[in-house]
């Protein structure tokens, strides 16, 4: 969404734009294309100076110009969405209401109760002047992006940005670790000619009153990654932040679960598999709290948005050629098509989705035309047994296999409303596309991340997001270009529910400990695995991506249920991974989609032959780093 920067220098002889440079002002903007602005401030007797820059994408109440500023020379940049514990009025803007709560803080202990209040992602930069006080941070699960870079050559600095520029200096920029909010004494630093961060970590709260770490909270992991000039300090007052979310249930039934439901030995799973599973009362209820938690969280990010700007044109358009608002990230799988079905039950019916489709084209274009009556299949489970046959060869350019699941979901949507108006939005892309944006953006937007895995969905991301390609209407192919701004990821059901391959291997080794285990680590490392990239990346668009499957409410529901009730992964592929999720899909009126197997995107799209296929995942990615 917006688009935050601050520089803050402990010297006031150097400028601050040795640093702040206009290919660091550009990234800035693409995220907050409605409205820029630059602060800078100078405390010349302390000897620090501060450059504050807020660039504006406008969802919300009315336009509000960022960095914030008040009477007390307190100044204010936030990056996120009260979707909740806070309240925002109809007509008020968010970062209004964070920032008039902050100024009326009398102690860092009230600023603390303040973000342990919020609900929804953020990142944020606090300038509190009467105590020469820089805080900032990023929310429990990381859903904003936020990088340092601390300078130690003519002035030490710090600077805390949403997105980098790649630049010569050697100064590595990182993402900022979402363990807590981070506090620098400006004064005090200016003083001693040192940069000390003091970090307020998160913390459980359970019921009992006991106050448990959390797993991340680590600062001799984080301190390990600062360089040596930075030193980090924990407050001893064990002043924290509330987790927002319960802790994870890790029990572990005594007994092997018993099942009343069929015996499942077929590899072809259908979806009348699903339905021994709802005959189970308690089953079909926790299933039930699944859809309805879930829900409210899709509700949230489809409305929590300005919608009304086609009224102000003052035109009564005869023909409702409504524009879409909201858009979804959209392989056909079981996460992006609940969250699809779900999105259609509080969008207004009149406004079509958008549903984006990203494949990239496996070799040059063969010229040979449709004699092949190809995959164009109406039933999953056909289309599956084809793809895992079929020779890459034999798929049709852009046919990859989440086109093919893309194109079978959007029939199953359209059954479940016929009278919304389903953009499936087919975006092809080619390698020498691939290889310019790549140079152009997307090698920054990944950075500090820098694996082959991040190349591939960075770059598939950001095309997805981007919403360029073809509509089919009325049998013709048309270009479309998406105008939603938000755009519905279904990242996180996968860490939650067991959804991917590895949980299996972890699970037949270690069992359900060892699955606990695994997931409560893999949520615990989303923000520096996927979110603060993923930010960066939908950002890019003038775009904000929103993450049902995160919100405070689901993760709680989630984390309170046994992961036996989340997953049986004794049973076969497209079943027992994410099996509560298939269950809710199924009573949500999903058909075929609801027993896919997880194909991660990478493969889905095709990305990851695009190129070199022999490489790991993990390796470095030598496209992101030659720019
Ligand atoms: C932001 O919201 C506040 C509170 O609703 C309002 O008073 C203010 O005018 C808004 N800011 C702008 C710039 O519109
Ligand atoms: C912080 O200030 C609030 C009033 O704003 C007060 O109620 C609270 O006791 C103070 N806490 C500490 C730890 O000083
Ligand atoms: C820790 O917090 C207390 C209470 O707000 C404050 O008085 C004290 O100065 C802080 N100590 C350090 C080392 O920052
Ligand atoms: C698996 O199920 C399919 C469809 O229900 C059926 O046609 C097939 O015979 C079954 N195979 C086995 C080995 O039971
Ligand atoms: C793939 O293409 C080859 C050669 O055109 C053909 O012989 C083969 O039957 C095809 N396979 C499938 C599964 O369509
Ligand atoms: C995009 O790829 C699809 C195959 O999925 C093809 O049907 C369509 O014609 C392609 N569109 C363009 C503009 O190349
Ligand atoms: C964990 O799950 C078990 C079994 O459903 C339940 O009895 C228990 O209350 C749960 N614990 C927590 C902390 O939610």
């Amino acid at each position: 969404m917006c688009g935050i920067c601050c520089v803050a220098s402990l010297s006031v002889q150097h400028t601050i734009g040795r640093v702040f440079k206009e290919d660091l002002l550009c990234n800035l903007r693409r995220r907050g294309p409605d409205c820029s602005q630059q602060q800078i401030k100078t405390i010349s007797d302390l000897s620090y100076q501060c450059l504050f820059s807020g660039h504006v994408l406008h969802l919300r109440g009315l336009m509000t110009p960022q960095p914030l500023t008040d009477i007390n020379n307190n100044v204010f940049l936030w990056n996120g969405e009260v979707f909740n514990g806070i309240h925002v009025g109809l007509v008020e803007n968010d970062t209004q209401v964070m920032f008039h709560h902050l100024s009326s803080c009398s102690n860092e202990s009230d600023i603390l109760s303040l973000f342990s209040l919020v609900r929804g992602p953020w990142s944020f930069i606090y300038y509190q002047a009467s105590k020469h006080y820089l805080w900032f941070g990023r929310d429990y699960f990381g859903r904003r992006s936020l990088l340092w870079q601390f300078n130690n050559d003519l002035d030490r600095a710090l600077c805390l940005s949403s997105v980098s520029a790649l630049s010569e200096s050697d100064n590595q920029w990182q993402e900022v670790p979402a363990s807590g909010i981070y506090r620098v004494d400006l004064k005090a630093c200016a003083i001693s000619q040192s940069l000390v961060l003091t970090l307020y970590p998160w913390k459980y709260h359970t019921k009992e009153n006991a106050i448990e770490e959390t797993f991340l909270s680590g600062r001799d992991q984080i301190s390990k990654e600062l360089p040596s000039y930075v030193s980090l300090t924990m407050n001893d007052s064990k002043l924290s932040l509330i987790t927002p979310v319960v802790p994870l249930n890790r029990t572990v039934p005594e007994t092997s679960v018993d099942t009343h439901c069929p015996n499942i030995t077929n590899s072809t799973v259908t979806v009348d598999d699903l339905h021994g599973f709802l005959a189970e009362e308690h089953k079909k209820k926790l299933v039930h709290q699944l859809i309805d938690v879930l829900s409210e969280a899709v509700k949230r990010r489809v409305l929590y948005l300005f919608r009304d700007a086609d009224q102000h044109t003052g035109e009564i358009l005869s023909k409702p050629t409504k524009k879409a608002h909201i858009a979804v990230l959209f392989s056909g799988g079981i996460d992006s098509m609940l969250i699809a079905a779900l999105a259609d039950r509080h969008i207004p019916l009149e406004e079509p989705i958008d549903l984006l489709n990203v494949a990239f084209m496996i070799k040059e274009q063969t010229k040979q035309s449709n004699q092949k009556k190809n995959l164009e299949l109406h039933s999953c489970q056909e289309c599956f047994k084809k793809l895992d046959t079929t020779p890459v060869d034999n798929l049709t350019c852009f046919n990859v296999p989440d086109r093919i699941t893309g194109r079978a979901g959007l029939k199953e949507l359209e059954t479940i409303n016929p009278s919304r108006t389903w953009n499936f939005v087919e975006i092809n892309v080619t390698l020498e596309e691939l290889k310019r944006m790549r140079q152009q953006h997307i090698s920054y937007l990944v950075y500090p991340l820098d694996t082959v895995l991040d190349d591939s969905i960075g770059c598939a991301v950001w095309f997805a997001s981007r919403g360029e390609g073809f509509i089919t209407t009325q049998g013709d192919l048309k270009p479309y270009k998406s105008s939603a701004k938000i755009v519905l990821t279904g990242i996180g059901a996968d860490e939650q529910l067991a959804g991917y391959s590895r949980h299996r291997v972890c699970f037949k080794k270690y069992g359900l400990e060892g699955l606990n285990k695994e997931l409560g680590m893999e949520l615990g490392r989303i923000s520096s695995r996927n979110l603060g990239r993923d930010d960066r990346i939908i950002g890019d668009h003038g775009k904000e991506a929103r993450f049902p499957f995160l919100d405070e409410d689901v993760v709680s529901f989630l984390n309170s249920l046994p992961v036996s009730e989340k997953a049986d992964l004794t049973l076969p592929r497209g079943i027992g991974e994410k099996l509560l999720l298939r269950l809710a899909a199924k009573e949500v009126g999903l058909k075929a989609s609801t027993v896919l197997p997880k194909r991660a995107m990478q493969f889905g799209s095709r990305i990851a032959k695009m190129e070199k296929s022999n490489e790991k995942a993990s390796d470095k990615c030598s496209r992101l780093q030659s720019v």
